[in-house]
């Protein structure tokens, strides 16, 4: 939530406003309410800002351009404290000379007891925002040293933040300072970046360096200091971005969404790479945790948010069949309050995409404190909740530019495979035959995936067609109840279309009632070889609502006959094993959610109201 980018480099290139904006392009995705930037120029800072998209604010630039600068700091916003307004957008100016710009990413708990201090004092404020706050407090605090002032200012803060300034009087400086949130440094020739993610300075370089908590950076030109929040100096973890400049461009596609779920492929086969030996054994060195720890675990938890809550949802149903280990899966924020019943031998998985999401951090930080075992299933190098778990497992997809994710998600629940299937396979036994059979077919996935990415094209009419419901039902059983509400909450972020996600076994008891004539509903139909008679129960659920009226788009194997004479629309996904079944079922949901916001006009990318990395609670 909220971009951030700083820059400095030499004021004789005259660059930093290209930096900057050039970052917070790559960032939009993080918050787009508004979006401001701020220049050393002489003895003073410029600003601009501007409510809505990054392009308003270029529009302003161009009516109003700012002096060529060698140090600048840049902001795209999600708004938490005042509404999306010019004034209310960042930097923010501290004191009354100019001289001082700041940015944050954040909230600032107590900024009311700080506020009422400053009023009292005389301080005038333009904006309704917790960072104005901020901004006067180090005004005040600035006696020749922005670092030094920076540290007085985070001693007397609560909650989460990221924080850039710039002060005129010292031209060739940016301070940066973090507390659970987001802040990487990006170490260049001659050249230093800041931003909330390495995408910020990516097309300038890749080495990188991570910060640890209650830290405090300053770069110059010449390199980067830092310090911890109580003075005393640090070393920062110097590390190189894997990816590059292209993978963060849309490569040919119309949006960052159609590129990502054509990446999907990949994203699942990178995250399978390197993770067996020759005998096609899964091989985990990297998790860090002894054999031993996790063969002594006897519960699974698993905390995430959204979409990473509904893999986590698929990773249930796989673990506790492979393992027979017990798993619950707790949304992160409820996870907390719930009071969780944990020991020392809860093994607490927590899936992010970003690392940053500010509930799944708490819950993991909570998970620890009771004693438990904790592993972060992330896609986010340098992030926050790997850097805060006892063990990581990286998904290997990639940056994921769209808001909603797709590719993150695929990669997420390849990425909880692989961990319940080295669980099963620790167990030994029939445990560890079963898993090498389903580690097969797993590597078999991502050719699957594009040969259905390759017959997407009835999905797009349907799409098309549907421009104007205004509500569309899903339903599945065992791992494709989870599709089922991945697919509606798809819908919802994409098209803004009522939509809502069941247990196809629930209809009866509440839910028919919705079924009126021409409803149309989804129906993710397990394989014909899905244990327990769940094939023909779900086909018997499509009987009964179409029997109502619902018109029935019905998401079944290659060969699976039984369903034709039920089926409005057949949409096909080739065979796998019953549990690998959602890495498939759930790409023609991605794509007609894609299509109908296209359809609709809407912003698929960035769809309103939301933002990529949730940083507040
Ligand atoms: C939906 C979506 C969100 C995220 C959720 C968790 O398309 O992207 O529901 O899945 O906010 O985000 P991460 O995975 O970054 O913790």
């Amino acid at each position: 939530m909220c971009g951030i980018v700083g820059y400095v480099g030499p004021s004789a290139d005259g660059k930093a406003l290209d930096v900057v904006l050039e970052g917070l392009a790559r960032l939009e995705y993080r918050g787009y309410d508004s979006a401001g930037v701020a220049l050393v120029d002489g003895d003073a800072v410029a600003t601009q800002k501007k409510a809505g998209k990054l392009a308003n604010l270029r529009g302003a630039l161009e009516e109003q351009p700012l002096p060529a600068s060698g140090t600048g700091i840049g902001h795209t916003r999600w708004a938490t404290h005042g509404g999306p307004t010019d004034a209310n957008a960042h930097p923010h100016r501290g004191g009354t000379d100019g001289k001082l710009a700041l940015i944050h990413n954040g909230i600032i708990e107590n900024f009311h007891a700080l506020k009422s201090e400053l009023l009292e004092a005389g301080v005038e404020f333009t904006s309704e925002t917790d960072t104005e706050v901020v901004a006067q407090l180090l005004a005040q605090a600035y006696d020749g040293d922005l670092t030094a002032a920076m540290r007085e200012v985070v001693a007397r803060l609560e909650g989460a933040f990221t924080l850039l300034a710039v002060h005129a009087d010292q031209p060739d400086v940016v301070v940066g300072a973090r507390r659970n949130s987001p802040l990487v440094v990006g170490l260049g020739e001659g050249e230093n970046f800041l931003g909330s993610d390495v995408a910020a300075f990516i097309g300038y370089t890749r080495n990188a360096m991570e910060l640890e908590q209650d830290q405090i950076v300053t770069i110059t030109p010449e390199g980067a200091t830092v310090i911890n929040f109580d003075g005393t100096p640090a070393e920062g973890k110097a590390f190189e971005v894997t990816w590059d400049a292209a993978a963060a461009e849309k490569g040919g596609y119309d949006t960052f969404m159609e590129k990502e779920i054509h990446e999907q492929p990949q994203a699942v086969g990178d995250t399978l790479l390197g993770r067996t030996d020759e005998d096609g054994r899964l091989v985990l060195d990297e998790l860090r945790i002894s054999e031993e720890q996790l063969k002594n675990v006897d519960r699974i938890t698993i905390v995430a948010c959204g979409t990473a809550a509904y893999a986590g949802m698929v990773a249930k149903y796989a673990i506790e069949h492979w393992t027979r280990i017990p798993v619950e899966v707790a949304l992160a924020h409820e996870f907390r309050y719930c009071d969780p019943i944990v020991s020392e031998r809860t093994l607490v998985v927590s899936i992010s995409q970003s690392g940053e999401t500010m509930d799944t951090l708490m819950a993991v930080k909570h998970a620890r404190e009771l004693g438990a075992l904790t592993v972060s299933v992330c896609n986010t190098h340098g992030s926050t909740i790997p850097r805060e778990s006892d063990a990581v497992l990286y998904t290997h997809a990639g940056p994921e530019i769209a808001v909603a994710s797709t590719k993150a998600f695929l990669a997420q629940i390849t990425a909880c495979y692989v961990l319940g299937l080295y669980l099963a396979q620790l167990r030994g036994g029939s445990y560890a035959d079963d898993a090498a059979a389903v580690l097969k077919d797993l590597h078999e996935v991502p050719d699957k995936i594009a040969e259905l990415l390759g017959s997407m094209d009835r999905v797009q009419e349907i799409a098309r067609f549907m421009a104007d419901t205004r509500s569309v039902l899903f339903l599945g059983r065992h791992v494709g109840y989870p599709i089922a509400m991945e697919g509606a909450l798809k819908l919802k972020e994409l098209a803004y279309i009522h939509a809502e996600g069941f247990a196809a076994g629930e209809l009866k008891h509440g839910p028919i009632a919705l079924i009126e004539p021409g409803q149309p509903v989804f129906i993710v139909v397990p394989g014909p070889d899905t244990p327990h008679g769940l094939h023909g129960k779900v086909v018997s659920n499509i009987q009964e609502i179409r029997a109502r009226g619902a018109r029935t788009l019905v998401i079944a194997q290659e060969g699976d006959t039984a369903v034709e004479p039920f089926a409005d629309e057949i949409i096909r996904v080739p065979a796998t094993s019953p549990m690998l079944a959602p890495l498939l079922t759930v790409v023609p949901l991605q794509v007609f959610a894609l299509h109908l916001s296209t359809a609709k006009g809407l912003d698929v990318d960035q769809p309103r109201n939301l933002a990529k990395s949730v940083t507040v609670e």
